[in-house]
Protein backbone atom coordinates (compact mmCIF):
# COMPACT_ATOMS: atom_id res chain seq x y z
CA UNK A 1 0.00 0.00 0.00
CA UNK A 2 1.12 3.86 -0.83
CA UNK A 3 1.39 5.86 1.82
CA UNK A 4 1.01 9.30 1.99
CA UNK A 5 2.34 12.49 3.98
CA UNK A 6 0.46 15.82 3.87
CA UNK A 7 2.39 18.73 5.35
CA UNK A 8 0.16 21.95 6.05
CA UNK A 9 0.71 25.37 6.27
CA UNK A 10 -1.65 28.54 6.86
CA UNK A 11 -5.20 28.65 7.98
CA UNK A 12 -7.77 26.24 9.64
CA UNK A 13 -9.63 25.84 5.99
CA UNK A 14 -6.15 24.40 4.77
CA UNK A 15 -6.07 21.99 7.52
CA UNK A 16 -9.81 21.26 6.88
CA UNK A 17 -8.79 20.64 3.16
CA UNK A 18 -5.85 18.72 4.05
CA UNK A 19 -8.14 16.25 6.35
CA UNK A 20 -10.32 15.82 3.44
CA UNK A 21 -7.67 14.82 0.83
CA UNK A 22 -6.17 12.23 3.11
CA UNK A 23 -10.16 10.86 3.96
CA UNK A 24 -10.51 10.34 0.19
CA UNK A 25 -6.81 8.99 -0.39
CA UNK A 26 -7.59 6.66 1.98
CA UNK A 27 -10.85 5.40 0.62
CA UNK A 28 -8.92 5.17 -2.56
CA UNK A 29 -6.64 2.71 -0.50
CA UNK A 30 -3.65 4.82 0.14
CA UNK A 31 -2.08 4.59 3.47
CA UNK A 32 -1.59 7.92 5.89
CA UNK A 33 2.46 8.15 6.91
CA UNK A 34 3.19 9.17 9.96
CA UNK A 35 6.25 10.94 8.80
CA UNK A 36 7.90 12.28 5.51
CA UNK A 37 10.31 9.50 6.10
CA UNK A 38 8.40 6.42 5.54
CA UNK A 39 5.98 8.40 2.68
CA UNK A 40 5.70 7.14 -1.04
CA UNK A 41 3.92 10.34 -1.47
CA UNK A 42 4.47 13.98 0.12
CA UNK A 43 2.52 16.62 -0.63
CA UNK A 44 2.69 20.28 0.96
CA UNK A 45 -0.48 22.00 1.15
CA UNK A 46 0.46 25.60 0.66
CA UNK A 47 -0.42 29.53 1.68
CA UNK A 48 0.19 32.23 -0.51
CA UNK A 49 -0.98 34.99 2.51
CA UNK A 50 2.27 36.28 3.06
CA UNK A 51 5.43 35.55 1.37
CA UNK A 52 6.93 33.99 4.29
CA UNK A 53 4.65 31.30 4.15
CA UNK A 54 5.31 30.56 0.16
CA UNK A 55 8.82 30.89 1.20
CA UNK A 56 8.88 27.67 3.67
CA UNK A 57 6.52 25.84 1.40
CA UNK A 58 9.70 26.52 -1.44
CA UNK A 59 12.16 25.55 1.01
CA UNK A 60 10.54 22.51 2.35
CA UNK A 61 10.08 21.15 -1.45
CA UNK A 62 13.78 22.13 -1.98
CA UNK A 63 14.88 19.37 0.35
CA UNK A 64 12.73 17.14 -0.25
CA UNK A 65 13.75 16.79 -3.85
CA UNK A 66 17.48 15.89 -2.24
CA UNK A 67 15.65 13.16 -0.36
CA UNK A 68 14.02 12.21 -3.87
CA UNK A 69 17.73 11.89 -5.45
CA UNK A 70 18.27 9.44 -3.13
CA UNK A 71 14.67 7.28 -3.23
CA UNK A 72 13.27 7.48 -7.15
CA UNK A 73 10.20 6.03 -6.31
CA UNK A 74 8.98 9.30 -4.20
CA UNK A 75 6.37 11.24 -5.68
CA UNK A 76 5.80 14.96 -4.48
CA UNK A 77 3.06 17.55 -4.85
CA UNK A 78 1.99 20.77 -4.04
CA UNK A 79 -1.73 21.76 -3.13
CA UNK A 80 -3.86 24.54 -2.70
CA UNK A 81 -3.22 28.36 -2.40
CA UNK A 82 0.22 28.59 -3.54
CA UNK A 83 -0.43 25.63 -6.08
CA UNK A 84 -3.13 27.70 -7.63
CA UNK A 85 -1.44 31.10 -7.92
CA UNK A 86 1.62 29.87 -9.37
CA UNK A 87 0.68 26.75 -10.58
CA UNK A 88 3.07 25.65 -13.71
CA UNK A 89 5.70 28.33 -12.46
CA UNK A 90 6.29 26.10 -9.57
CA UNK A 91 8.00 23.21 -12.28
CA UNK A 92 10.63 25.93 -13.57
CA UNK A 93 11.53 26.55 -10.58
CA UNK A 94 11.41 22.58 -8.88
CA UNK A 95 11.01 20.50 -12.21
CA UNK A 96 11.18 17.14 -9.65
CA UNK A 97 7.54 17.78 -8.26
CA UNK A 98 5.01 15.43 -9.96
CA UNK A 99 2.06 17.45 -9.01
CA UNK A 100 0.44 20.64 -8.94
CA UNK A 101 -3.60 20.83 -7.40
CA UNK A 102 -5.27 24.02 -6.99
CA UNK A 103 -8.21 25.00 -4.63
CA UNK A 104 -10.95 23.81 -6.61
CA UNK A 105 -9.36 20.44 -7.51
CA UNK A 106 -8.28 19.13 -3.86
CA UNK A 107 -11.13 15.97 -4.49
CA UNK A 108 -9.26 15.17 -7.92
CA UNK A 109 -5.96 14.22 -6.09
CA UNK A 110 -6.59 10.60 -5.75
CA UNK A 111 -7.14 10.32 -9.77
CA UNK A 112 -4.03 11.86 -10.40
CA UNK A 113 -1.88 9.73 -8.08
CA UNK A 114 -3.00 6.98 -9.66
CA UNK A 115 -2.52 7.91 -12.62
CA UNK A 116 1.22 8.57 -11.42
CA UNK A 117 1.23 5.73 -10.39
CA UNK A 118 0.24 3.96 -13.32
CA UNK A 119 1.56 5.18 -16.33
CA UNK A 120 1.97 8.94 -16.09
CA UNK A 121 5.75 10.20 -16.30
CA UNK A 122 4.99 13.92 -16.70
CA UNK A 123 4.13 16.04 -13.99
CA UNK A 124 0.64 16.35 -13.79
CA UNK A 125 -1.17 20.42 -13.38
CA UNK A 126 -4.79 20.77 -12.62
CA UNK A 127 -5.53 24.55 -11.43
CA UNK A 128 -8.94 25.12 -13.60
CA UNK A 129 -11.66 26.16 -11.94
CA UNK A 130 -14.61 24.07 -11.44
CA UNK A 131 -18.45 24.19 -10.79
CA UNK A 132 -19.64 22.94 -7.55
CA UNK A 133 -15.89 22.37 -5.70
CA UNK A 134 -17.24 23.53 -2.98
CA UNK A 135 -18.98 20.92 -1.50
CA UNK A 136 -16.39 18.55 -2.39
CA UNK A 137 -14.63 19.39 0.80
CA UNK A 138 -16.71 16.60 3.25
CA UNK A 139 -14.92 14.02 3.85
CA UNK A 140 -13.43 13.56 7.79
CA UNK A 141 -10.48 11.20 9.02
CA UNK A 142 -11.45 9.20 12.16
CA UNK A 143 -13.88 11.64 13.66
CA UNK A 144 -14.52 9.18 16.33
CA UNK A 145 -11.49 9.82 17.55
CA UNK A 146 -11.70 13.86 18.22
CA UNK A 147 -14.97 15.48 19.79
CA UNK A 148 -14.32 18.90 17.61
CA UNK A 149 -14.13 19.14 13.62
CA UNK A 150 -14.06 21.99 11.24
CA UNK A 151 -17.06 22.00 8.51
CA UNK A 152 -16.22 24.20 5.56
CA UNK A 153 -19.09 25.86 4.77
CA UNK A 154 -18.43 27.63 1.83
CA UNK A 155 -15.38 28.92 -0.20
CA UNK A 156 -13.73 32.13 -1.95
CA UNK A 157 -14.47 36.17 -1.09
CA UNK A 158 -15.85 38.49 -3.36
CA UNK A 159 -14.50 41.15 -0.86
CA UNK A 160 -11.20 42.49 -2.52
CA UNK A 161 -9.08 43.70 0.29
CA UNK A 162 -6.22 45.61 -1.49
CA UNK A 163 -3.95 43.96 0.41
CA UNK A 164 -5.24 40.37 0.16
CA UNK A 165 -4.56 37.70 -2.31
CA UNK A 166 -7.30 35.23 -1.28
CA UNK A 167 -9.70 36.18 -3.85
CA UNK A 168 -6.79 35.06 -6.87
CA UNK A 169 -6.30 31.68 -5.15
CA UNK A 170 -9.46 30.89 -3.65
CA UNK A 171 -11.75 32.56 -6.22
CA UNK A 172 -15.08 34.06 -5.86
CA UNK A 173 -17.82 33.03 -2.77
CA UNK A 174 -19.41 29.77 -3.30
CA UNK A 175 -21.55 28.50 -0.89
CA UNK A 176 -22.90 24.96 0.32
CA UNK A 177 -26.44 24.21 0.98
CA UNK A 178 -27.82 24.46 4.12
CA UNK A 179 -28.81 20.80 3.42
CA UNK A 180 -25.70 19.70 2.73
CA UNK A 181 -24.09 20.84 5.16
CA UNK A 182 -26.64 19.38 7.99
CA UNK A 183 -26.01 16.05 6.42
CA UNK A 184 -22.27 16.50 6.88
CA UNK A 185 -22.55 17.33 10.64
CA UNK A 186 -25.39 14.77 11.60
CA UNK A 187 -22.48 12.46 10.50
CA UNK A 188 -20.20 13.88 12.53
CA UNK A 189 -22.51 13.61 15.58
CA UNK A 190 -23.29 10.16 14.99
CA UNK A 191 -19.54 9.60 15.64
CA UNK A 192 -19.32 11.39 18.52
CA UNK A 193 -18.48 14.65 17.74
CA UNK A 194 -19.17 17.72 20.26
CA UNK A 195 -18.15 20.52 18.83
CA UNK A 196 -18.16 21.77 15.12
CA UNK A 197 -16.32 25.25 14.20
CA UNK A 198 -17.61 26.35 10.31
CA UNK A 199 -15.19 27.81 7.99
CA UNK A 200 -15.20 29.84 5.36
CA UNK A 201 -13.05 33.29 4.24
CA UNK A 202 -15.93 35.36 5.09
CA UNK A 203 -18.84 33.37 6.76
CA UNK A 204 -20.98 36.20 7.30
CA UNK A 205 -21.53 36.14 3.84
CA UNK A 206 -22.29 32.65 3.67
CA UNK A 207 -25.53 31.81 0.81
CA UNK A 208 -25.96 35.50 0.09
CA UNK A 209 -26.78 34.72 -2.98
CA UNK A 210 -28.70 31.79 -2.89
CA UNK A 211 -30.28 31.82 0.38
CA UNK A 212 -33.43 34.54 0.79
CA UNK A 213 -33.18 36.36 4.25
CA UNK A 214 -35.91 35.60 5.87
CA UNK A 215 -37.80 37.21 9.18
CA UNK A 216 -34.59 39.59 9.23
CA UNK A 217 -32.26 36.52 8.80
CA UNK A 218 -29.45 36.07 6.80
CA UNK A 219 -28.31 33.25 5.36
CA UNK A 220 -25.63 32.65 7.75
CA UNK A 221 -28.22 32.94 10.74
CA UNK A 222 -30.64 30.52 9.20
CA UNK A 223 -27.53 27.96 9.24
CA UNK A 224 -26.44 28.63 12.61
CA UNK A 225 -30.14 27.91 14.04
CA UNK A 226 -30.00 24.75 11.89
CA UNK A 227 -27.05 23.52 13.29
CA UNK A 228 -27.78 24.70 16.73
CA UNK A 229 -31.11 21.90 16.24
CA UNK A 230 -28.60 19.21 15.84
CA UNK A 231 -28.88 16.57 18.41
CA UNK A 232 -25.31 15.49 19.81
CA UNK A 233 -23.67 18.62 19.23
CA UNK A 234 -23.00 20.91 21.71
CA UNK A 235 -21.16 23.97 20.68
CA UNK A 236 -20.78 25.35 17.70
CA UNK A 237 -17.66 28.40 16.39
CA UNK A 238 -17.24 29.86 12.96
CA UNK A 239 -14.66 32.07 11.64
CA UNK A 240 -13.57 34.10 10.33
CA UNK A 241 -16.75 36.98 9.54
CA UNK A 242 -16.32 40.36 8.23
CA UNK A 243 -17.79 43.36 10.47
CA UNK A 244 -19.35 44.42 7.66
CA UNK A 245 -21.48 41.26 7.54
CA UNK A 246 -21.87 41.21 11.63
CA UNK A 247 -25.21 42.78 11.70
CA UNK A 248 -27.66 42.62 14.67
CA UNK A 249 -29.20 39.26 13.49
CA UNK A 250 -26.01 37.73 14.37
CA UNK A 251 -25.56 39.41 17.08
CA UNK A 252 -28.64 38.54 18.46
CA UNK A 253 -27.28 34.71 18.11
CA UNK A 254 -25.30 35.19 20.95
CA UNK A 255 -27.45 33.89 24.29
CA UNK A 256 -30.49 32.93 22.14
CA UNK A 257 -28.45 29.80 20.44
CA UNK A 258 -27.29 27.92 23.33
CA UNK A 259 -24.64 26.11 21.89
CA UNK A 260 -22.91 28.87 19.93
CA UNK A 261 -19.83 29.74 22.00
CA UNK A 262 -19.10 33.38 23.21
CA UNK A 263 -16.00 33.61 21.66
CA UNK A 264 -16.10 35.53 18.17
CA UNK A 265 -12.82 36.49 15.95
CA UNK A 266 -13.64 39.33 14.43
CA UNK A 267 -10.36 40.74 11.91
CA UNK A 268 -10.12 44.57 12.42
CA UNK A 269 -6.84 44.89 10.21
CA UNK A 270 -6.28 48.40 11.79
CA UNK A 271 -7.15 51.21 14.25
CA UNK A 272 -7.05 53.63 11.60
CA UNK A 273 -10.23 54.91 9.37
CA UNK A 274 -7.91 56.25 6.56
CA UNK A 275 -6.06 53.01 6.48
CA UNK A 276 -9.31 50.75 6.51
CA UNK A 277 -10.43 52.69 3.57
CA UNK A 278 -7.38 52.24 1.78
CA UNK A 279 -7.58 48.39 2.55
CA UNK A 280 -11.19 48.65 1.33
CA UNK A 281 -12.72 47.74 4.93
CA UNK A 282 -15.72 49.15 4.39
CA UNK A 283 -16.16 49.93 7.95
CA UNK A 284 -14.78 52.89 10.63
CA UNK A 285 -13.13 51.83 13.36
CA UNK A 286 -16.49 53.54 15.45
CA UNK A 287 -19.17 51.13 13.90
CA UNK A 288 -16.56 47.82 15.00
CA UNK A 289 -16.08 49.12 17.89
CA UNK A 290 -20.45 49.56 18.27
CA UNK A 291 -20.29 45.59 17.14
CA UNK A 292 -18.08 45.11 20.09
CA UNK A 293 -20.34 47.15 22.65
CA UNK A 294 -23.14 45.36 21.11
CA UNK A 295 -21.44 41.52 21.56
CA UNK A 296 -20.52 42.75 24.99
CA UNK A 297 -23.72 44.30 26.10
CA UNK A 298 -25.18 40.44 25.04
CA UNK A 299 -22.82 38.73 26.55
CA UNK A 300 -20.68 40.29 29.40
CA UNK A 301 -17.54 38.10 29.10
CA UNK A 302 -17.46 37.23 25.38
CA UNK A 303 -13.95 36.26 24.36
CA UNK A 304 -13.06 38.15 21.39
CA UNK A 305 -10.06 38.48 19.25
CA UNK A 306 -8.49 39.85 16.07
CA UNK A 307 -5.78 39.97 12.92
CA UNK A 308 -4.58 43.23 12.50
CA UNK A 309 -1.57 44.06 9.80
CA UNK A 310 0.73 46.46 10.79
CA UNK A 311 2.79 48.47 7.87
CA UNK A 312 0.32 48.55 5.15
CA UNK A 313 1.91 50.89 2.66
CA UNK A 314 1.72 54.48 4.34
CA UNK A 315 0.62 53.66 7.42
CA UNK A 316 2.08 56.94 9.56
CA UNK A 317 3.17 56.38 13.36
CA UNK A 318 0.32 58.03 14.22
CA UNK A 319 -2.18 56.33 12.64
CA UNK A 320 0.09 52.73 13.93
CA UNK A 321 -0.72 54.14 17.02
CA UNK A 322 -4.44 54.18 16.73
CA UNK A 323 -4.25 50.71 16.18
CA UNK A 324 -2.38 50.31 19.44
CA UNK A 325 -4.89 52.31 21.00
CA UNK A 326 -7.85 50.06 19.85
CA UNK A 327 -6.26 46.96 20.87
CA UNK A 328 -5.93 48.18 24.31
CA UNK A 329 -9.73 50.12 24.35
CA UNK A 330 -11.37 46.72 23.21
CA UNK A 331 -8.66 44.68 25.37
CA UNK A 332 -8.64 41.72 23.23
CA UNK A 333 -8.13 38.51 24.34
CA UNK A 334 -6.25 37.38 21.49
CA UNK A 335 -4.35 39.78 19.06
CA UNK A 336 -2.92 37.29 15.82
CA UNK A 337 -0.41 40.13 14.45
CA UNK A 338 1.11 40.20 10.47
CA UNK A 339 3.84 42.04 9.54
CA UNK A 340 2.14 43.48 5.95
CA UNK A 341 3.62 41.67 3.29
CA UNK A 342 3.68 42.70 -0.19
CA UNK A 343 1.59 40.23 -2.64
CA UNK A 344 2.15 40.45 -6.17
CA UNK A 345 -1.18 41.14 -8.09
CA UNK A 346 -3.07 43.19 -5.33
CA UNK A 347 -3.76 46.82 -4.99
CA UNK A 348 -1.61 47.40 -2.31
CA UNK A 349 1.34 45.81 -3.75
CA UNK A 350 1.97 48.76 -6.19
CA UNK A 351 0.61 51.84 -3.53
CA UNK A 352 2.82 54.91 -2.77
CA UNK A 353 4.56 54.77 0.70
CA UNK A 354 5.70 51.31 1.38
CA UNK A 355 7.45 50.86 4.56
CA UNK A 356 11.00 49.69 5.24
CA UNK A 357 11.46 46.14 6.69
CA UNK A 358 12.96 47.47 10.02
CA UNK A 359 9.74 49.89 10.62
CA UNK A 360 7.22 47.06 10.08
CA UNK A 361 8.89 44.80 12.81
CA UNK A 362 9.55 47.63 14.94
CA UNK A 363 5.37 48.42 14.66
CA UNK A 364 5.11 44.44 14.67
CA UNK A 365 7.10 43.91 18.13
CA UNK A 366 5.41 47.07 19.73
CA UNK A 367 1.90 45.39 19.06
CA UNK A 368 2.97 42.24 19.90
CA UNK A 369 4.13 43.20 23.32
CA UNK A 370 1.06 45.46 23.97
CA UNK A 371 -0.89 42.25 22.73
CA UNK A 372 0.48 39.78 25.24
CA UNK A 373 -0.06 41.50 27.83
CA UNK A 374 -3.66 42.43 27.51
CA UNK A 375 -4.44 38.41 27.07
CA UNK A 376 -2.51 37.84 30.13
CA UNK A 377 -4.88 40.10 31.87
CA UNK A 378 -7.88 38.59 30.03
CA UNK A 379 -6.49 35.25 30.80
CA UNK A 380 -5.54 36.07 34.59
CA UNK A 381 -9.04 37.73 35.37
CA UNK A 382 -10.32 33.46 35.09
CA UNK A 383 -8.71 32.10 37.71
CA UNK A 384 -10.92 31.16 40.64
CA UNK A 385 -13.89 30.93 38.47
CA UNK A 386 -15.13 27.68 37.84
CA UNK A 387 -15.67 26.64 33.43
CA UNK A 388 -16.65 24.27 31.18
CA UNK A 389 -14.31 22.26 28.97
CA UNK A 390 -14.85 20.06 25.97
CA UNK A 391 -11.86 17.81 26.97
CA UNK A 392 -9.25 16.88 23.86
CA UNK A 393 -7.46 14.43 24.76
CA UNK A 394 -3.65 14.39 26.15
CA UNK A 395 -1.12 17.48 24.57
CA UNK A 396 1.39 16.41 22.24
CA UNK A 397 4.21 18.28 23.67
CA UNK A 398 6.31 16.37 26.61
CA UNK A 399 6.43 19.19 28.89
CA UNK A 400 3.34 18.57 30.38
CA UNK A 401 2.76 15.02 30.75
CA UNK A 402 0.34 13.66 33.11
CA UNK A 403 -2.41 16.60 32.26
CA UNK A 404 -5.18 16.32 29.81
CA UNK A 405 -6.74 19.32 27.92
CA UNK A 406 -9.76 20.61 26.86
CA UNK A 407 -10.95 24.08 25.38
CA UNK A 408 -13.55 26.32 27.27
CA UNK A 409 -16.51 27.99 25.46
CA UNK A 410 -14.36 31.13 25.04
CA UNK A 411 -12.03 29.32 23.21
CA UNK A 412 -9.04 28.90 26.08
CA UNK A 413 -6.98 26.05 26.66
CA UNK A 414 -6.89 24.75 30.17
CA UNK A 415 -4.82 21.44 30.96
CA UNK A 416 -5.74 19.78 34.11
CA UNK A 417 -3.87 16.75 36.01
CA UNK A 418 -5.05 13.28 34.42
CA UNK A 419 -3.35 10.27 32.25
CA UNK A 420 -6.18 8.56 30.55
CA UNK A 421 -6.81 10.73 27.32
CA UNK A 422 -9.78 7.57 26.21
CA UNK A 423 -11.71 7.78 29.71
CA UNK A 424 -12.13 12.13 29.17
CA UNK A 425 -12.03 12.48 25.51
CA UNK A 426 -15.37 14.35 24.79
CA UNK A 427 -16.47 14.78 27.80
CA UNK A 428 -17.74 18.28 29.35
CA UNK A 429 -16.45 18.68 32.30
CA UNK A 430 -16.09 21.65 35.03
CA UNK A 431 -12.73 22.74 36.02
CA UNK A 432 -11.90 25.25 38.58
CA UNK A 433 -9.35 27.20 37.46
CA UNK A 434 -6.10 27.47 39.38
CA UNK A 435 -3.59 28.84 37.75
CA UNK A 436 -3.31 31.27 34.05
CA UNK A 437 0.16 31.23 31.96
CA UNK A 438 0.48 33.21 29.11
CA UNK A 439 -2.73 32.01 26.91
CA UNK A 440 -3.34 28.84 28.92
CA UNK A 441 -4.85 28.20 31.48
CA UNK A 442 -4.53 25.31 34.24
CA UNK A 443 -7.21 23.72 36.38
CA UNK A 444 -8.72 21.22 38.39
CA UNK A 445 -12.05 19.05 37.67
CA UNK A 446 -14.02 20.75 39.89
CA UNK A 447 -16.56 18.66 42.51
CA UNK A 448 -19.71 21.33 42.76
CA UNK A 449 -22.35 21.54 44.64
CA UNK A 450 -20.36 20.19 48.04
N1 LIG B 1 0.14 40.83 4.50
C1 LIG B 1 0.01 40.58 5.83
N2 LIG B 1 -1.07 39.99 6.36
C2 LIG B 1 -2.07 39.66 5.54
N3 LIG B 1 -3.26 39.08 5.78
C3 LIG B 1 -3.91 38.94 4.60
N4 LIG B 1 -3.15 39.42 3.60
C4 LIG B 1 -2.01 39.89 4.15
C5 LIG B 1 -0.85 40.53 3.63
N5 LIG B 1 -0.71 40.81 2.34
C6 LIG B 1 -3.73 38.75 7.12
C7 LIG B 1 -5.04 39.47 7.46
C8 LIG B 1 -6.04 38.36 7.43
C9 LIG B 1 -5.21 37.19 7.88
C10 LIG B 1 -5.77 35.85 7.60
O1 LIG B 1 -4.01 37.37 7.19
O2 LIG B 1 -4.94 40.03 8.76
O3 LIG B 1 -7.15 38.60 8.27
Amino acid sequence: MKKVFIKTYGCQMNERDSEAVAAMLRERGYGLAQSEHDADIILLNTCSVRDSAEQKALGKMGLLTHLKRGKPGLKLGFMGCMAQRLGPELLEKLPDVDLIVGTQKFHKIPDHLDHLAGNGHEPVVDVATEQGSEAAIRDHVAPGARPTAFVSIMQGCDMHCTFCIVPATRGPERSRSIGDILDEIRALAAEGVKEVTLLGQIVTSYGRDDIAIRDGKSAFVQLLEAVNAVPGIERIRFTSPHPQGFRDDLIGCYGRLEKLCEQVHLPVQSGSDRVLKAMKRPYSVAKYKRIVEKLRARVPGIALSTDIIVGFPDETEKEFQQTVALVREVAYDGVFLFKYSNRTGTPAATMDGQLPQAEIERRHAELHAVGDEIAGACNARLVGRTMQILVEGAPKTKKVEGRLFGRTRCNRIVFFPGNAPECFRGQLLDVLISRAKDYTLYGDPAILNL
